[in-house]
């Protein structure tokens, strides 16, 4: 198969010296393309900024903000058998970025941001015989926000933590969370190393497509 994974934040600038982001490191979805990498599959890992390196034998497009993103996942998405989003991309950019620093004249700054694509949801509705797959960041109604999330943006499956929680979300070697498949199976995870969970998640990939498509690789 060839996997299409994408890991990390994004930064949207509003001046050449100031962007917004998150804290998310890109570690679960390095982990992920090391994972099916390592199971003989074909990968592309497309990486937000980083200071964390791609693993060997993966092709590996850099990108910046989430419109790079964008672009950079459906150049790929023809040739892909199953997609993980594991970014954290940022929902909002500054309408506009500035040419030069913003100097600090007033005390007060308004900043007006404008949508970024969803790009899963994108996806979702030019699925065809992929195999989708997203994350979820929530801090409140996991099970819930997770679900809406699986139905509305047409994924085999949805991987949803709590980023409040000790040991989960960002930036960290563990997760715990909770695996929500397109018929309604919910596996409980306890906390375990991005590694791991990688491993368990490549698995389930394979098992996805495997019982839709019985005869392909
Ligand atoms: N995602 C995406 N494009 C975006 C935002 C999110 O492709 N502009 C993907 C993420 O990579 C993740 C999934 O959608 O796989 C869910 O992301 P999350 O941040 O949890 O939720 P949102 O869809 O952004 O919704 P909300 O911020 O309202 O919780």
């Amino acid at each position: 198969m060839h996997f299409l994974i994408t890991a990390g934040p994004t930064r949207e600038f509003l001046d050449p010296v100031r962007f917004l982001s998150n804290p998310s490191t890109g570690r679960m979805g390095v982990e992920l393309a090391l994972a099916a990498r390592l199971c003989g599959h074909r990968v592309t890992l497309v990486l937000g900024p980083t200071p964390l390196s791609p693993p060997k034998g993966v092709d590996c497009i850099r990108v910046g903000s989430a419109r790079e993103m964008s672009r950079a996942v459906l150049g790929r998405y023809g040739a892909s058998d199953a997609v993980v989003m594991a970014a954290a991309v940022c929902d909002y950019r500054p309408a506009r970025r500035r040419a030069g620093k913003m100097k600090k004249r007033r005390p007060e700054v308004t900043l007006e941001l404008k949508r970024n694509p969803d790009i899963l949801k994108y996806l979702g509705k030019r699925k065809g015989k992929r195999v989708l797959v997203g994350f979820a960041a929530e801090t409140e109604g996991l099970l819930r926000n997770a679900e809406k999330k699986l139905r509305e943006k047409n994924l085999d499956m949805i991987v949803a933590n709590d980023v409040t929680q000790e040991g989960a979300g960002f930036g960290g070697k563990t997760n715990i969370v909770l695996i929500l498949d397109r018929d309604g199976r919910v596996e409980r995870c306890p906390r375990m190393t991005k590694r791991a969970l990688a491993r368990k998640l490549v698995r389930c990939i394979e098992r996805i497509r495997s019982r839709s498509f019985p005869v392909d690789k």
